[in-house]
């Protein structure tokens, strides 16, 4: 008799987000009128650019003649790509990796999600607390992490590193020592960034302890500050003990046009294998390659006009995050974030929790945020806001929220 993956029977009701529109999808049947501003999933709103829409024309009408078509996409990314990336998200930035140790995908989320399968099941995880709810569910749907405890809101084999205002909402090395350790850098929830000195100190840590860092580096873009690392490859022995995650969503608007990449140097070994031909055999097995076209327009991301667009896509979603800061703080909120981040992180009014001020904005406002609570138990008591709103929804947000 067929039997499922009972693992998926363990996981929470429901993807965070799936919960949050479900909530908000019954908050406008309630209420038709209501002009509901949504600043909860960090979903961008600007349109693609210009250049980017030129390369995806371009591409398509390639795909309309014979003796330009393509077909199957090399599983591993097309050289044209690649070598952009190596060339200007690593060269320039003095980073050692070169293009075949880059791996094109539809998406840093299947990447995070993905990743751990080419690891033991009896490997030990840690992650951030709060954190991106993909690591966590991915591991508890591969086995690993153990049992949820209701009480704590933790599983019994994922150890959290808390990030709370005390330790400046950045992981303190753990106690128990992990085999993988998740890090996202500028952080989604709360929009902390890592100096590169403290970055080092977790490069050390996975070098000396044999642990692998698994980077997600999805908002890199939104770095304004010098001593913050763009990538853990900046880092030196990250080789030795890194995989990166990157994304065309956050910084070319590419999250309904997916795109992503994954970098496994190939020094990075485990028992004698290298970690690249895993992944590589994985790809290969499991993968057709993102398609022609997209990747055509994610090489237009780092053309010169390509990088002048994005740049300015940047600025935008930025000065939202600085209307948001600047607002909450003068009205009283505690907030953070926001500022090598497109999210900002606010302690709840009150006492509230978290959902308990998720159901008061959305009453009072008709302004949709993300609980921190459903980014792990030391989300409690905060908030998150995405700048990745319309510029006037933004401020109009802000100033209902201030005039509650
Ligand atoms: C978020 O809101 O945390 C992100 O949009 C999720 C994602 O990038 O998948």
């Amino acid at each position: 008799m067929v039997k499922i993956n009972s693992d998926y029977t363990l996981l929470r009701s429901s993807y965070l987000f799936s919960t949050i529109a479900k909530k908000v999808k019954e908050y406008e049947q309630a209420n038709p009128d209501a002009n509901i501003i949504r600043l909860g999933i960090g979903d961008v709103t600007r349109p693609l650019s210009p250049t980017i829409i030129d390369s995806l024309h371009k591409a398509v009408d390639e795909m309309a003649a014979a003796e330009t078509f393509r077909g199957y996409a090399p599983d591993l990314g097309y050289e044209f790509l690649r070598s952009a990336i190596a060339r200007n998200d690593y060269e320039l930035r003095g980073c050692d990796i070169a293009a075949d140790e880059i791996f094109v995908s539809d998406g840093a989320k299947s990447d995070s999600g993905n990743i751990q399968e080419i690891f033991s099941k009896d490997c030990k995880v840690a992650v951030c607390d709060p954190v991106y709810p993909v690591y966590v569910d991915t591991n508890v749907m591969a086995g690993r992490a153990g049992t949820y405890d209701e009480t704590s809101g933790k599983w019994s084999n994922i150890i959290y590193m808390p990030c709370t205002k005390e330790t400046g909402f950045l992981p303190e090395i753990p106690t128990e020592t992990p085999d993988l350790i998740y890090l996202c850098f500028p952080n989604n929830p709360s929009g902390s960034t890592m100096t590169k000195t403290r970055l080092q100190e977790w490069v050390d840590y996975a070098v000396r302890n044999k642990a692998i860092i698994i980077y997600d580096a999805a908002y890199e873009s939104y770095i304004s500050e010098d001593d913050v690392p763009h990538s853990i490859y900046e880092c030196e022995g990250a080789r030795e003990c890194a995989i990166e995650l990157r994304s065309f969503s956050k910084n070319a608007g590419f999250t309904g046009v997916r795109l992503g990449f994954t970098v496994i140097p190939k020094t990075l070994m485990v028992d004698g294998v290298t970690l690249h031909s895993l992944w590589a055999r994985r790809h290969g097995t499991k993968y057709n390659g993102a398609p022609y076209i997209v990747q055509r327009a994610g090489e237009a991301v780092y053309s010169e006009e390509g990088k002048k667009e994005i740049r300015g896509l940047v600025d935008y979603y930025m000065n939202n995050a600085a209307y948001i800061l600047n607002g909450l703080k003068k009205a009283g909120y505690e907030v953070s974030g926001g500022v090598n981040a497109p999210y900002i992180w606010l302690k709840t009014p009150k006492g509230m929790t978290s959902w308990e001020y998720f159901d008061y904005l959305l009453n009072n406002a008709s302004v949709v945020g993300t609980p921190g609570s459903g980014f792990g138990p030391s989300g409690e008591g905060y908030f998150r806001l995405t700048a990745f709103g319309d510029a006037d929804k933004t401020k109009e947000a802000v100033d209902r929220i201030v005039n509650m």
